[in-house]
């Protein structure tokens, strides 16, 4: 069996991984990729971003995108759509933009109805707006939350709602996957787009974490309960655990451990539909050029060999 196999075994919508484009040049990356067995969703890590979709204001493209969307069609694996509203990669003339509240509004609007309109019967779900919080829990600073104000947040999810009503509509974050300010803030989140009277479905739990201080399995599941008890479904969305180099078989054994760990906390949830790692071989992670010295954060080394991180998911997920 393979993760998505053993994920689909226990009523889980998918295990997947992001990719990317430069990557699809790589034959041996590729043909795992492909690899359904392992893989049933897969999510774009650049190419649907606004300065990627919209480099110029209306203008629009698609390609790279299109290229991740019609190979997760052609594998028959899920498609997780990432992002519409962010404050990073962002194009100058967002960024530079001389805005009003209502001109802000406009572009926001159009992006969104662009954006989800091409994409739409593609997409499970949509990460609809992207870490908007600070890490007490606060609103970030943002051109979107300094021109709008909060309300940028409800106006978001109803403008990709109207596009698409069937696509699902997440809250995405990182460091919401325990308990503290920044999940409570993640909560506000769902309570302020709901106060609206607009529809969200999820929040989106990203998971960076760190080897020996990744979140226990009861906090990340009872944090997750949080949201769910809001009618909100949850998904592990950007799964990786990264240490300070060079790797030693410590250091990989407490890291499959925080991998088991994890991917526990959404087996033990019923409302937790899926899981997804940012992307999965070494070779391709994000993590060395933000991280200085750390990395071997992914569940494959760079030569595409499992590492004991793989059997900790497997065994998290029940297969053998
Ligand atoms: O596109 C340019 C290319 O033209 C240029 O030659 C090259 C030189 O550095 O840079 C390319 O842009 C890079 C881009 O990825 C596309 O490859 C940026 O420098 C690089 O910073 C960017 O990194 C991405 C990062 O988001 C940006 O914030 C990572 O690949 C991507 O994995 C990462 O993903 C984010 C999620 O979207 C949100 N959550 C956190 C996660 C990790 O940072």
């Amino acid at each position: 069996a393979g993760l998505d196999t053993a994920a689909a075994a226990i009523g889980k919508l998918y295990f997947g991984t992001a990719t990317d484009n430069p990557e699809l040049t790589d034959t041996a990356y590729v043909s795992q990729l492909n690899n359904t067995a392992d893989f049933g969703q897969i999510t774009p890590g650049n190419s649907q971003k606004w300065d990627a979709t919209e480099p110029s204001q209306n203008t629009f493209t698609f390609a790279n995108g299109d290229t991740i969307a019609k190979l997760a069609e052609a594998n028959g694996q899920k498609l997780r759509c990432h992002n519409l509203v962010w404050h990073n990669q962002l194009p100058s003339w967002v960024t530079s933009g001389t805005w009003t509240n209502a001109t802000l509004v406009a572009a926001l609007k159009n992006h969104i109805t662009n954006v989800v309109t091409h994409y739409k019967g593609q997409c499970y779900a949509w990460d609809v707006v992207n870490e908007a919080l600070n890490e007490d829990g606060t609103y970030r600073t943002s051109i979107w939350y300094e021109t709008i104000g909060e309300a940028y947040i409800p106006i978001a999810f109803a403008t990709a709602a109207a596009a698409d009503p069937n696509v699902k509509l997440y809250y995405n974050d990182y460091n919401i996957e325990y308990s503290g300010s920044k999940a409570t803030g993640a909560a506000n989140i769902v309570k302020l787009i709901q106060s609206y009277g607009v529809k969200v479905d999820g929040v989106g739990l990203q998971s960076h974490f760190i080897v020996g201080s990744t979140p226990s399995q009861s906090n990340q599941a009872s944090t997750m309960a949080s949201y769910t008890a809001l009618g909100v479904e949850v998904a592990i969305t950007e799964l990786d655990i990264r240490m300070t180099l060079p790797s030693t078989d410590a250091l990989l054994a407490q890291q499959s451990t925080d991998y088991s760990s994890t991917v526990g906390a959404c087996v033990e949830t019923k409302g937790c539909v899926g899981i997804t790692i940012w992307d999965w071989t070494d070779k391709y992670s994000w993590v060395p050029s933000t991280f200085s010295g750390q990395g071997a954060a992914c569940p494959w080394d760079a030569n595409f060999v499992k590492k004991p991180a793989y059997t900790g998911i497997l065994t998290a997920l029940g297969g053998t």
